[in-house]
């Protein structure tokens, strides 16, 4: 579910899914997730981060089609367009272990937002794909990320967050 996201002995990731080490003498240093404003303990105030996710409008937008008449189908080739998208948890590891993010999280969306801001514009049932394209195609929103990849080298779901950002820059250079 995303909600145990914490630095565990320098890195960002699940608590749930990390080993406690077998020798007691071992010790783990937890840390809150970097560059967040801290509430309480190992508790990030995720507001901004939410936030954030709303304004990518995260929901399909179709209008056209009637849902009386039945669900509203993909291919399979279009629903595997969202593998390694859909399955993010939002647990915030990736963008906050982005030092773009860090400098900028009041301007830049950062990864976890932009790759599912890339889930919905490579959604076939989507209708506002170049909408979704325009309100991204922003100096601090986007291009703030300078592949750095340590997003991806840091999704405890093995995700690539960097590769959607990277994939968003280049639909953008090929819509103008
Ligand atoms: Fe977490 Fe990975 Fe999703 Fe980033 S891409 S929010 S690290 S699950
Ligand atoms: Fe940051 Fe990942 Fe880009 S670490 S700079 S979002 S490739």
């Amino acid at each position: 579910c995303g909600s145990c996201a914490m630095n565990i002995d320098g890195v960002n990731t699940l608590a749930c899914l990390s080993a406690i080490p077998k020798d007691n003498d071992d010790m783990v240093v937890l840390n809150p997730l970097p560059h967040m404003y801290v509430i309480k303990d190992l508790v990030p105030d995720l507001s901004n981060f939410y936030e954030q996710y709303k304004s990518i409008k995260p929901w399909l937008h179709n209008t056209k089609h009637n849902l009386n008449k039945g669900e509203l189908l993909q291919s399979v080739e279009d629903r595997k367009k969202l593998d390694g998208m859909y399955e993010c948890i939002l647990c915030a590891c990736c963008s906050t272990s982005c030092p773009s993010y860090w400098w900028n999280a009041d301007t830049y969306l950062g990864p976890a937002v932009l790759m599912q801001a890339y889930r919905w514009i490579e959604d076939s049932r989507d209708e506002i794909t170049s909408e979704r394209l325009d309100n991204l195609d922003d100096t601090f929103k986007l291009y703030r990320c300078h592949s750095i990849m340590n997003c991806s080298k840091t999704c405890p779901k093995g995700l690539n967050p960097g590769k959607a950002v990277a994939s968003i820059k280049k639909r953008i250079a090929e819509q103008h």
